[in-house]
């Protein structure tokens, strides 16, 4: 059994990947290498470089796998342009990245006879929401292009899998974090964990953005899960596909469970042993007080349920980003 993972070069996707050849699956990954880096790729995996916005590219894939034995039997979808704030300034590119690209991976999909797909979708179709638990009835409301891409990516293949045999389902991720491996690390220049380590790592104080939210210490309370989890619910998700198991058509990868910033900060101190005060800045416009998510749905579909503490997700992220050296830049 061979499987596709689009974007099998970044940080969740090589986390996928490496997750899926201990399921014992085979892995072929399409990457551009734009965010992703060719040694994230686990050994044992296949990288074919090259973009997703190339129907052709994708199709040559394909044929490569099936001429040599391996026919591609489902595809995890995770290349995309993930960087919400920019989106606002590149809609366009955001859209060519997430929407274009997809269009064409379920053409060729269609054309390879590849009837399976696991997409990564994002807490942020629900937008701004008021829900102090998001559950997948909750309204979706995206904020940004980024938010409406992942949105009409959800939509394009519950479409398409109206129109086809394609089995499908999509996996809501919130705060991604952590490391399986200490060789691949979250290159992202905007996430909460990154910023606070190129901070210490820089010898500055990190930053806390607003502190008068209405929550119990004042900072934005997230829903943490480690990418270890996130991969194992693809796993999960994609063997109940190939066993022909219907599965829902979204799913939200939420602990159920928020922490807060300033938590976070102190977590931070005390797994790396680096003693900081954090810098308390403005608050920054659009962002939610609390996103907390439910998990039930995966919990009963797919058998999902985060195994990870906080501990473990702060001190595996340390230990990435040390061994990375500084952040890359975006
Ligand atoms: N990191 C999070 O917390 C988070 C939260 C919600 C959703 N997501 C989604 O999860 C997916 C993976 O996120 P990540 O954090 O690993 O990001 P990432 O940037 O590390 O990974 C994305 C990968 O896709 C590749 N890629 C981008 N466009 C491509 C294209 N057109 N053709 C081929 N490859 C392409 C990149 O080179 C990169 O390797 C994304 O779709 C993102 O929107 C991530």
């Amino acid at each position: 059994m061979t499987w596709l993972v689009t974007g099998g070069a970044g940080y969740i996707g090589s986390h996928v990947a490496r997750a899926f050849l201990a399921a014992g699956i085979d892995v072929v990954v399409i990457d551009d290498l734009s965010s992703g880096q060719a040694g994230f790729v686990p050994a044992g995996a296949t990288l074919e470089q090259g973009t997703l916005v190339d129907r052709g590219f994708i199709d040559g894939v394909f044929e490569r796998q099936a001429a040599a034995g391996h026919p591609v039997t489902g595809v995890v979808h995770l290349a995309g342009y993930k960087y919400a704030g920019v989106s606002v300034q590149r809609p366009l590119h955001t859209y060519t990245q997430n929407v274009t690209a997809t269009v064409n991976l379920l053409e060729a999909m269609q054309a390879a006879d590849v009837s399976a797909i696991v997409f990564s979708s994002s807490a942020a179709v629900y937008g701004n929401t008021p829900a102090e638990f998001v559950t997948e009835q909750t309204a979706t409301s995206p904020e940004s292009p980024y938010g409406e891409t992942k949105l009409i990516g959800e939509w394009l293949i519950a479409d398409q899998a109206v129109a086809t045999a394609l089995r499908h389902t999509s996996l809501r991720y919130f705060n991604v974090v952590g490391s399986a491996t200490p060789e691949v690390s979250d290159t992202s220049p905007h996430n909460l964990f990154p910023l606070v380590f190129r901070a210490l790592q820089a010898g500055q104080a990190p930053k806390i953005f607003g502190d008068t939210y209405p929550t119990p210490d004042g900072t934005c309370v997230r829903d943490y899960v480690h990418v270890a989890d996130v991969a194992a619910a693809h796993v999960a998700a994609a063997q109940k596909l190939e066993a022909g198991i219907p599965l829902e058509p979204a799913y939200n990868l939420g602990s159920g469970s928020g922490v807060s910033v300033r938590e976070i900060m102190t977590s931070m101190a005390a797994v790396t042993g680096i003693a900081f005060t954090p810098e308390v800045l403005p608050a920054r416009p659009g962002d939610p007080a609390r996103i907390v998510a439910s998990g039930e749905r995966a919990a009963r579909d797919i058998g999902w349920a985060p195994a990870h503490t906080l501990d473990e997700m702060i001190a595996s992220a340390w230990e990435a980003a040390r061994a990375a050296g500084s952040p890359q830049p975006a």
